[in-house]
């Protein structure tokens, strides 16, 4: 088995690389390291002795993060000795993804569809941002919450489980995905004060939905489908209300094989590369901003941008 004691993080990845291009998807890669819980309070690259052998110092956080940038998943390691662990990486199969799938467009994230197996709220790299970004926007404090591209209602999920006056909340969701709408409905069938919609963004102002003070919209601004400029500025025009608040959430990541892996991709780059997400970012921060709110940008992978209005603070 390979084993790593003073090779560099570049060594490493090149071999494994190397390995990988030749395994087949869902075959594991072995290899042993120093056992990270050898010593604690040690950045990643000081050499550390363990019983007359010299290694160079690695955590688990390291090997997760490579994990990722190899399209593996870490599988649990082994405590293969004293002071050593056997990495496991599991091969991902690149076409277990929903990004793939080929079904009719409304349906494409439909209740049978991969991306209903997603539930972005277990993860912490989504869930705690999102939080945060309730926080920022004091959602106690606003009252009509308008969701575009809700799916099955999941952010509307945290919000019940968040807010302490739920029911004075009217909140709307809008999807045309017939079948997480109606799912949607079924969560929310108690609660007269939630209403969902399925319906084509595109087509927003027929739905007569008045202004709200708060727009949340994560993962769908940014479908092909949509015009992506003149679409967030109607939105922010037309349903928004001047002291209101917006949260936009802006996928930087993938979905693959069970896993979400950190980095947008587009089109024609076989790498993770962002511009289209900080070019989207960067122009509704700026009209924003133009708007009077006060705009910050957070997250890893989902960016979240959340703009409060700075004509009237709400204390
Ligand atoms: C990537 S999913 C995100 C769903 C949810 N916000 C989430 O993050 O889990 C995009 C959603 O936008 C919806 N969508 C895409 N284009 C739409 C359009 N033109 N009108 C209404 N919904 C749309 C899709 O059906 C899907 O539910």
């Amino acid at each position: 088995m390979q084993n790593f004691t003073k090779e560099s993080m570049l060594d490493i990845i090149n071999i494994l690389e190397k390995k990988l291009q030749v395994l087949p998807s869902k075959k594991v890669l072995e290899f042993e390291v120093i056992n990270p819980d050898c010593c604690s309070s040690t950045y990643a690259g000081n050499v550390r002795e363990v019983q007359g052998k010299q290694y160079v110092y690695r955590g688990y956080k390291a090997w997760t993060d490579l994990a990722q940038s190899l399209n593996c998943r870490m599988l649990t390691p082994l405590v293969n000795s004293k002071n050593t662990i056997v990495v496991r990486l599991e091969k991902l199969e690149e076409d277990v993804s929903f990004h793939k799938s080929v079904t009719e467009k409304e349906e494409k994230y439909g209740v049978n569809s991969i991306f209903s197996e997603i539930h972005k709220m277990e993860e912490p790299a989504f869930a705690s941002h999102y939080l945060r970004a309730l926080q920022n926007v004091k959602i106690d404090s606003r009252v009509r919450i308008l969701n575009l591209g809700v799916n099955s209602g999941d952010e509307f999920e945290l919000i019940q489980k968040y807010s302490k006056n739920f029911t004075n909340l009217e909140l709307v969701g809008v999807d045309y995905c017939v079948s997480a709408i109606n799912e949607a409905k079924n969560k929310f069938e108690n609660h007269p004060n939630v209403s969902f919609y399925a319906h084509d963004v595109n087509d927003l102002s027929s739905l007569n939905l008045g202004e709200f003070d708060l727009i949340i919209s994560v993962g769908t601004l940014q479908s092909s489908n949509l015009e992506f400029n003149p679409l967030f500025m109607s939105i922010v025009q037309n349903q928004l209300k001047k002291d209101g608040a917006m949260i936009l959430g802006f996928p930087n990541c993938r979905w693959i094989d069970g896993e979400m892996i950190y980095g947008a991709r587009v089109k024609n780059y076989p790498f993770s590369e962002m511009g289209l997400l900080y070019k989207d970012v960067m122009f509704c921060k700026k009209y924003l901003q133009q708007k009077k709110f006060r705009v910050t940008i957070t997250g890893k992978d989902y960016i979240f941008l959340t703009a409060t209005s700075i004509k009237k603070a709400i204390l």
